[in-house]
């Protein structure tokens, strides 16, 4: 279900590394539910599987909704709440516009037809219950399934409470093929695999699996973490320890296996006892890896937990220990592993961190922790590593968030607040988390210091210009005029600074929107003068393409040219890739206007290859914009109205429009389709018009850069057979693998094959270029 939005952002579930276990019925049973009731909560326990029930839908439901599933945990919203926010960027909706989250997550899931999960609602409940009521209010296809300890209460809710897995009735205990079928005998039995290969249930080892399947009342997570103790006992002994712990803590049980207390007395007995065989420094950690939300690395957990009681250099193998008892889950990410902890889990951690008195002190060094990598991704944002930092934000967004929300929490602590979202400037602007930034960094300035120090002085000059090139990026001139002139206020003097640059430099920008080239030149010039003087490559890289464009819109192409190449040498030099790019497309569209199509086409060609891993959405529909007006001029009329499609399919995933960067842009763009209108026929516009829906913003470029065949394929649809046949438009249509398997009944793996066979017989390297051919074919 993992799928990629046009930021590049991963979302939908991770997929366990664990066996899923029995739970048929629940399966149909949800699936019949969600047929009839546009809202489905899982309650129940924790620990009880509503999570990993959600998950199995995902996999199992897709063909019922053909605009996908998709999964936002809410555990690490935090009491502050911003839980359509969340869910926003949960989804990935890349929105640059003004406008409330909900606003935003209405208008992306209107004509969807989806299925919303939201986990983990219960401590967020009412929030929850009134974003979903909204949602269903005002969307007509979506439906959500919530998972959450307590019902949410909102109208028509379905409720389906999740039992336990079924465990052996031990009044009348069946024969062992039976009793091994049971659910929970059979989790019992996949788990203790996990610690002993050769682990299977026999007639020696059944009774006490029963037994002990039962006094944990089914709960998988009271057996997954009660299994890891195999290692160093016998089911046997295993099961007499836990009954003997657990008929002290929760009473024992009744004849009839019958439990005389709650299950959250069973998991919490269970929490109690893995705790109890946890030694001091496990349980040390177990309490401080409760700071982090979401997941976390190794690196994370060696410098925010280690210290008092637990050095630096055993945390590894302390982790280690954790994962073995199942307490911390281990999820590999490519290059690297992090780590998480169920919900039920961190709790229980939390609880220990706050009898160890150390909750604020832990707060305060995951704070720091994250503000120090947030500080060296923006300190190496003109180097080679500006990607990998970019990248390492994204999978720390949760961290953030928490850290953010800890240190606006500390009224003494604005100024950590300024630095930490000043420093996070590129999630906001370059990743396209405009409106989330936004929103910190309005409440972090109203929480801000009071400007006594230089260094509060300078921290809050900072917070004012990243905070009013946020709100320029979405179109609000106004709050950014109000926010540059309160930051020139504070700049430093004497002597030019960053905040005087930036002031400088974003002046420009506004100007630049609103088409006042002269004055915006100006403004742009000065800041130039700024960054060069105190040697600020980011600065200067920002304002360079955007002067050049200012000088090319004025027909100085000389000039725009001259900037562009030094512009792009400086990034080169330092191994910075993003205002490379847009100094290439001013370069193109410089080139492109003073009659060069041919080599305009190679230079946005470049441009949009290095954008490949990098998925900044404004910068390939910049691109791909210009790549349709160059086609246009070049006569390639169907290519030109195709490219402009894709672009507009790119502007719409992020929510702005190409409007927002100024009329000259706009102009070309009118001029571009009135051409188009004019010189194809409507047939053919029509059908170039028709592209393939878009996953991410690689595939876009892919739309561009992939070379179709100069003329419609040797072969003949006839070579195809009727099962690639009936493939080829679910192709064309923007569906994968796995969605066209779902569809035709079919395995993904099958599909996999038809499809490779379908290029082979065609002749192509793409399936977008399938899409382009059954365009051109009907
Ligand atoms: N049917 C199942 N098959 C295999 N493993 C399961 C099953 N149900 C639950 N588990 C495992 O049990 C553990 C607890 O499940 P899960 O996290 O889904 O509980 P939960 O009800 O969502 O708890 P919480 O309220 O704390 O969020 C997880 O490790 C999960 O993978
Ligand atoms: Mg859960």
């Amino acid at each position: 279900m993992t799928s990629r939005s046009p930021s590049g952002v991963e979302h939908g579930p991770a997929v366990p590394a664990t066996r899923f276990v029995g739970r048929q019925a629940d399966l149909e049973n949800v699936r019949r539910r969600l047929a009839e009731s546009r809202l489905v909560t899982l309650t129940g326990v924790g620990g009880v599987g509503k999570t990993r029930l959600a998950v199995e839908l995902t996999r199992t439901l897709g063909r019922a909704f053909p605009d996908g599933i998709r999964m936002v945990d809410l555990s690490a919203v935090g009491e502050t709440g911003q839980i359509a926010q969340a869910v926003v960027t949960g989804l990935a909706v890349i929105d640059r516009s003004i406008g409330t989250p909900e606003s935003k997550l209405i208008g992306h899931l209107t004509g969807r037809q989806m299925l919303l999960i939201l986990d983990n609602c219960e401590h967020v409940a009412e929030g929850c219950s009134a974003l979903i009521e909204e949602i269903l209010d005002h969307t007509d296809q979506v439906r959500v399934l919530a998972t959450s300890r307590r019902t949410l209460g909102v109208p028509g809710e379905h409720l389906y409470p999740v039992q336990p897995l079924a465990v052996p009735d031990m009044s009348r205990l069946p024969g062992a093929a039976d009793l091994a079928a049971v659910d929970a005998m059979q989790l019992l039995a996949d788990r203790a695999r996990a610690t002993q290969p050769d682990f299977a249930l026999t007639d020696a080892n059944l009774a006490a699996a029963a037994r002990l399947c039962v006094r944990l009342d089914g709960l998988p997570l009271a057996i997954e973490l009660a299994c890891t103790r195999l290692r160093s006992l016998s089911l046997q002994e295993l099961t007499e320890r836990l009954e003997a712990r657990l008929d002290v803590l929760t009473g024992p049980v009744t004849r009839s296996g019958q439990r005389t207390r709650s299950r959250q007395h069973t998991l919490r007995a269970v929490m109690d006892w893995s705790h109890s065989l946890c030694s001091p420094r496990q349980r040390l950690l177990w309490a401080r890896l409760s700071v982090f939300a979401g997941n976390f690395d190794l690196r994370a957990a060696e410098a925010v937990c280690s210290g008092d009681g637990l050095p630096r250099d055993d945390v590894l193998d302390e982790l280690d220990q954790l994962v073995a008892q199942s307490v911390v889950a281990a999820e590999p990410t490519g290059t690297t592993v992090r780590f998480r902890l169920l919900e039920t889990i961190r709790q229980y951690g939390r609880e220990r961190l706050a009898e160890l008195g150390e909750l604020e002190n832990l707060r305060e060094r995951h704070l720091e922790h994250y503000l120090t990598t947030a500080r060296q991704v923006a300190a190496g944002w003109a180097t080679p590593g500006q990607r990998e930092g970019l990248l390492r934000l994204r999978s720390e967004y949760p961290n953030l968030r928490a850290a953010l929300d800890h240190a606006l929490a500390e009224p003494t602590d604005g100024r950590r607040a300024l630095e930490l979202v000043t420093a996070l400037r590129q999630l906001w602007y370059a990743d396209g988390y405009l409106s989330e930034g936004r929103d910190w960094l309005e409440r972090v300035l109203a929480a801000a210091p009071t400007t006594e120090t230089p260094e509060d002085r300078r921290a809050l000059a900072d917070g004012l210009w990243v905070a009013a090139w946020v709100t320029l990026l979405q179109g609000d001139h106004e709050r950014a005029a109000a926010r540059i002139d309160h930051c020139e206020s504070l700049a430093d003097r004497p002597g030019p600074d960053r905040a005087a640059g930036f002031v400088s430099a974003l002046r420009g920008t506004s100007l630049l929107f609103r088409n006042r080239l002269p004055q915006a030149q100006a403004a742009y010039e000065q800041a130039v003068v700024v960054f060069r003087r105190i040697s600020d490559t980011e600065g200067l890289l920002w304002t360079l393409f955007q002067l050049a464009i200012t000088a090319s819109h004025q027909g100085d192409s000389a000039r725009a040219e001259r900037i562009c190449r030094e512009s792009i040498e400086l990034s080169e030099a330092t191994g910075e890739r993003l205002c490379r790019s847009y100094a290439m497309w001013v370069l193109g569209f410089d080139t492109w206007r003073h009659g060069d199509a041919r080599r305009a086409e190679q230079i946005v060609a470049e441009a949009l290859a290095g954008h490949r891993d990098f998925h900044d959405a404004v910068g390939v529909a910049l691109l791909i914009e210009l790549a349709a007006w160059i086609a246009d001029t070049r006569g390639e009329l169907a290519t030109s109205a195709r490219y402009l499609s894709v672009a507009d399919a790119v502007w719409e995933s992020i929510g702005t429009r190409l409007t927002a960067f100024g009329p000259p842009l706009q102009e070309h763009r009118l001029a571009c389709e009135s051409s188009l209108r004019a010189r194809l026929d409507p047939a053919a516009l029509r059908a170039a018009r028709k592209v393939p829906r878009f996953t991410s913003v690689d595939d876009a470029i892919s739309a561009v850069l992939d070379p179709e065949p100069a003329a419609p394929p040797a072969v003949k649809p006839s070579v195809l057979t009727g099962r690639e046949r009936e493939i080829v438009p679910l192709l064309a249509d923007g569906l994968s693998n796995r969605e066209i398997a779902a569809r035709l009944v079919i395995s993904p793996r099958t599909v996999d094959g038809h499809v490779e066979r379908i290029l082979a017989k065609l002749g192509f390297s793409t399936r977008t270029q399938v899409a382009v051919w059954v365009a051109r074919n009907g």
